[in-house]
């Protein structure tokens, strides 16, 4: 009886000591309730102090009420190694090694939403398995020039395609509870002083190309953070920008999660509080050169938000609407108990790197089929080149990763081929012997001493009894090629290689040439080499990706996500000066005019009816694929209705193959010029030998639309479409035509 009592008062007492479930733990309650009933329990302080880092890559949560820190993660091809708590140096753990995924560019060339789900899936889960909750990436910064470094993180030059391929991939991550956080938002086309760049581009351009992508990523993925860019905008910086933060992602699109600063890109206290940044990173490294004991307190968005919080001179509604957003994506991540746990380099993640590595390989050209090559008995294989030897994973800036593993090119190529045919490797050319990023190293020390011309005579020498020579070469990750914080300095490829690729030619006309890059380049040799491969920056898997495409274990069906340009007058961004701007007058600033307007990549190839080296959408395969009539369910179409257009494709060769089905509309007649035709559909179909589908598209209004600066939509006009389908821009099969009756309708 006694010992009854005494458990009865224990009881008591621990619930007097508990109480109830406060509402903001309670799972079952509406997220919204939640954040209404932990904001109320916040003290100022605490609200600031979730506004700001308190480290590199983390934030604070609210320690008191048991609101977990948040951890940050590049993004967007792996997950990146740790780094010490103040620095950008490596913290040196040994268990943070991870799988390296195909870069965004890669994943575009596949041109399949599907593979970018289950990338963006793998990655995010393994970033939840390292305890991250927001992965910065993917980013969707439009293909504007092929001199930009950091293109191989981005999606190409189409907004269409962007907008289809982003939303898939933001879907997967955030089905492990880790938000993705789209980059960088906006007008980020460059990278040489991107600090200082105040990008000047009419409305059109802003609506149609530049914007899409980040509202798809917003409207119909859902992201939960978007990052802003380092670049200005109407003069201000655009991590606390009025116009596309305020207006345009939180009001017009109804954007309800968090603004994440770039690292460093907040320059201004009272425009961080009142033009949108949510969350600040980033600003400085260490409490000694600009911060106290706690650097952090320094931010912008910290101490110095509390005194004008304290004053009077901030409101305190702006300052609930970020912690709101702050606790949204707390809710949506580290405080949702259902979301998985997540899984780090598994056998599953390196298999999508591989299929993803491989559906996204174009080939470029294959005259005389010099592709695929089967090894058999006694085959001599010549493999040239340093991209053949070198790990990519390493470098390019803050997507440089430390990968569990890479194969590389000649490893899996000596794999594939196996004991039966001869393979040598000559070196060619030396590019970048370093293996190391930002103190991470590949563990490859590739010094060569020997001169160019020993390089170019063992290459030559090993290449003239071969009975096909494959040279691996292209960028690498190192500044001034594909890299953060450098832009190329010329379309041409590095380090002498045309001159080797000449050479090569010259001894042995079965050449094929690999390129791994993430942006076009030169190739003035084009008409010797018959068989041309591009192969982007492909990750863990890029030796067997590779080598599956040029051994025919798998029939490439990737199509560029970009134009790849004879030269560079070929590009609009080129055709009006500097492409990066001009500087101030007394001022640390590049106004840099977007002068071409919406006429970017391929909307610029047609209207000046160049011919491009490589058309945007252009990509072969080991079988050939036959194109029907295309017809359309109506000649008519109302802004009420759809139309639906069919097009027959036969796979025509004796192999099963993919094809990627394009379907781009012409306006024929408008108010106001467009392009000559621009992508608003594209299916991909995969056929047997002789196998014949009906690829079918729908068009909505929306995809007739364009810019209106006077009514400040988008609009779409009555009059004559013509629908035209392709199996690349540059490659139109069959056309069909119809009528938009309903005049001047505003479209979302
Ligand atoms: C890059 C971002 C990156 C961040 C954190 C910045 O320099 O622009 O893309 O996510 O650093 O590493």
């Amino acid at each position: 009886m006694k010992r009854l009592s005494l458990a009865l008062l224990g009881m008591a007492v621990s619930l007097c000591l508990w109480g109830e479930t406060p509402l903001y733990l309670d799972s079952s309650a509406s997220i919204e309730q939640r954040i209404d009933d932990a904001l109320s329990r916040m003290t100022i302080r605490e609200k600031v102090n979730m506004l700001h880092a308190q480290s590199k890559f983390s934030s604070a949560g609210v320690p008191r009420l048991g609101i977990p820190e948040f951890w940050t993660t590049d993004g967007p091809h792996g997950i990146r190694p740790e780094v010490l708590w103040d620095e950008w140096d490596q913290a040196g753990w040994t268990n943070d090694s991870c799988t390296a995924f195909p870069a965004l560019t890669c994943l575009a060339a596949t041109w399949n939403p599907e593979v970018s789900y289950l990338y963006g899936k793998s990655i995010g889960e393994e970033a939840r398995y390292r305890k991250k909750d927001i992965l910065l990436g993917p980013g969707v910064n439009i293909y504007r020039t092929p001199l930009n470094g950091r293109n191989f993180e981005y999606m190409g030059e189409d907004p269409y395609l962007a907008s289809q391929m982003v939303v898939p991939y933001i879907q997967g991550v955030q089905s492990n509870g880790v938000a993705a956080c789209v980059k960088h938002f906006a007008l980020n086309n460059h990278e040489v002083n991107r600090h200082t760049t105040n990008v000047i581009v009419d409305e059109r351009a802003l609506h149609e190309i530049y914007l899409p992508a980040f509202k798809a990523a917003v409207e119909k993925g859902n992201a939960w953070s978007i990052m802003g860019s380092y670049n200005l905008y109407r003069d201000q910086h655009v991590c606390h920008n009025e116009y596309l933060l305020n207006d345009m992602l939180k009001r017009d699109w109804a954007f309800d999660g968090v603004v994440v600063s770039d690292w460093g890109g907040t320059h201004n206290t009272e425009q961080a509080i009142t033009n949108g940044l949510d969350m600040e990173f980033g600003s400085w490294t260490n409490g000694l050169s600009a911060g106290a004991s706690n650097a952090y307190d320094n931010y912008y968005l910290a101490d110095p938000y509390i005194e004008r919080l304290a004053t009077g001179a901030a409101d305190e509604n702006v300052l609930n609407d970020k912690v709101r957003r702050v606790l949204r994506l707390a809710f949506r991540t580290n405080m949702n108990t259902n979301r998985p746990f997540g899984s780090l380099c598994s056998p599953e993640h390196s298999a999508a790197a591989r299929e993803i590595g491989r559906e996204g390989i174009v080939l470029l050209k294959n005259d005389g089929k010099v592709l695929p090559i089967r090894s058999e008995k006694g085959m001599k294989v010549a493999v040239i080149g340093e991209n053949a030897i070198k790990m990519m994973t390493v470098g390019g800036g803050s997507s440089s990763l430390k990968a569990r593993y890479e194969i590389s090119p000649l490893d899996g190529l000596r794999k594939a081929f196996g004991d039966k045919v001869e393979l040598v490797y000559a070196r060619g050319y030396v590019g970048d012997p370093s293996g190391e990023y930002n103190g991470v190293t590949s563990g490859q020390d590739l010094s060569d001493s020997r001169s160019a011309a020993e390089l170019l005579a063992e290459a030559i020498d090993v290449s003239r009894n071969a009975d096909v020579v494959i040279f691996v070469g292209g960028l690498n990750k190192s500044a001034g090629q594909d890299c953060e914080d450098s832009d190329r300095a010329s379309l041409e490829l590095p380090y002498g290689q045309n001159e080797l690729i000449e050479a090569l030619a010259a001894v042995n006309p079965r050449l094929v040439f690999v390129n791994v890059s993430g942006n076009a380049v030169a190739m003035p040799w084009i008409k010797k080499v018959p068989a041309v491969v591009q192969a982007w920056y492909l990750g863990s898997e890029a030796g067997n990706a590779i080598a599956d495409v040029i051994t025919g274990q798998y029939n490439p069906s990737g199509k560029l996500p970009m134009t790849f340009p004879a030269s560079l007058s070929q590009v609009g961004a080129h055709c009006f000066g500097n492409y990066l701007g001009e500087k101030r007058e007394n001022e640390n600033i590049y106004d840099c005019t977007y002068n071409e307007g919406i006429f970017v990549g391929y909307r610029w190839i047609d209207k000046h009816k160049e011919k491009p080296l490589f058309p945007f959408g252009h990509g072969l395969s080991y079988t050939t694929f036959a194109y029907g009539k295309p017809s359309a369910s109506a000649k008519r179409m109302d802004a009420a209705g759809t139309l639906t257009v069919s097009v027959p494709v036969t796979n025509t060769g004796d192999v099963d193959g993919s094809e990627t089905v394009q379907l781009y509309i012409t306006d024929v007649k408008s108010s106001l010029p467009r392009p000559e035709k621009e992508l608003k559909g594209f299916r991909k179909v995969k056929l047997a030998p002789g196998e014949t589908q009906n690829v079918e598209f729908t068009i909505l209004p929306e995809h007739l639309a364009f810019y209106s600066p006077e009514a400040g939509s988008m609009v779409t006009e009555q009059g004559k479409f013509r629908v035209k389908i392709g199996a690349s821009s540059g490659d139109i099969r069959g056309e069909v035509e119809f009528e938009f009756v309903d005049n001047a309708i505003a479209v979302r």
